[in-house]
């Protein structure tokens, strides 16, 4: 089987969860610290050895092309002003061997469709999907290449889980099977959204998949389902009569900036060990700490009501 080259990035949500912020921008140029989550999702790709971003947008997401575009002006005013070190971190958003393909999701049909319509791209080949919203971190190996590398060994479909809480399985893709070996299932079942009750586990799907060429024809056939969405886990249940699919517990903590949460948890955790602020950002925390009593934190809701 061919080795994975392509990663497919589904950017045309709407981001309604972070409105006003993503009214007129995307909720994937959302900074964590000072990158944009769709920079990090990339990172991992190219990372796992892809040189090829397919990006599936929609209205508003001019951004992030313009994001993965060389900046002109911006360029000659840093060199300009000398700012040498600014300059090298606008040219290295991605290396040079690396290509970036926009296609237009005209309109928003629901995660299945919006893979499907990388498929002119991506023609015969496995290739991996990444939703830069699911911000995956903190291992020594990113998870794309933990699962790139399994995938070299087993030449099969993988999904990048995690174990939730039992009253959170209605937020995800939800699978069923059998343990192969610790943090490895062979995956006999998987269903979109289920209730707590209707829920086969509480292994979830996160946003990372390294998908067979298969997965385009089953999406093609693949009616609305969840949301009234074509789901991508629908055409999976399919492709799971044919060949034989892994969910893969990856190593590392995932923050789930799809929620204001998540988002917020992301923010502090990469801040307290970031080169630059991390010191500083520390020792505030540590000082609010010892200041966080119930008076000031009604003092602040006030002035922000
Ligand atoms: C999507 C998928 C779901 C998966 C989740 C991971 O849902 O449909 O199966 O578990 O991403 O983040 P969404 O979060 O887009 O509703």
């Amino acid at each position: 089987m061919k080795a994975i080259k392509k990663a497919v990035f589904p950017v045309a949500g709407m981001g309604t969860r972070f409105l006003p912020a993503t009214k007129a921008n995307p909720k994937e140029m959302l900074p964590v610290v000072d990158k944009p989550l769709i920079q990090y999702a990339a990172e991992e790709a190219v990372a796992a050895g892809i040189d090829t971003l397919i990006f599936v947008t929609g209205r508003n997401k001019r951004s992030i092309e313009d994001h993965f575009d060389t900046a002109y002006e911006l360029e000659s005013e840093l060199e300009a002003k000398q700012k040498h070190k600014m300059l090298a971190v606008l040219r290295n958003i991605l290396p040079s061997h690396v290509n970036c393909v926009f296609i237009r999701q005209s309109q928003a049909l629901g995660l299945g469709h919006a893979v499907l319509c990388a498929r002119p791209v991506v023609n015969d080949e496995p290739f991996a999907v990444i939703l830069a919203d699911d911000l995956i971190n903190f291992a020594e190996k990113p998870c794309l290449s933990q699962m790139v590398e399994l995938f070299n060994f087993q030449h099969c479909s993988i999904l990048g889980t995690e174990p939730v809480p039992k009253e959170d399985v209605s937020s995800y893709g939800i699978v069923a099977g059998v343990e192969v070996k610790p943090g490895l299932m062979e995956v006999s079942g998987i269903v979109e959204k289920p209730s707590s009750e209707e829920a086969p586990s509480n292994v979830a799907v996160v946003g990372r998949y390294i998908l067979t060429p298969r997965i385009f024809d089953l999406l093609e056939k693949t009616q609305q389902g969840a949301g009234n969405e074509i789901q991508l886990t629908d055409a999976i249940a399919e492709l799971l009569k044919e060949q034989r699919v892994l969910a893969y517990n990856f190593q590392g903590r995932r923050f789930d900036c799809g929620s204001k949460l998540g988002y917020l948890k992301a923010q502090v955790e990469f801040a307290l060990v970031h080169e630059e602020v991390g010191e500083e950002f520390r020792e505030f925390l540590a000082k609010l700490h010892t200041r966080l009593d119930d008076n000031v934190i009604e003092l602040g809701k006030k002035s922000n009501a």
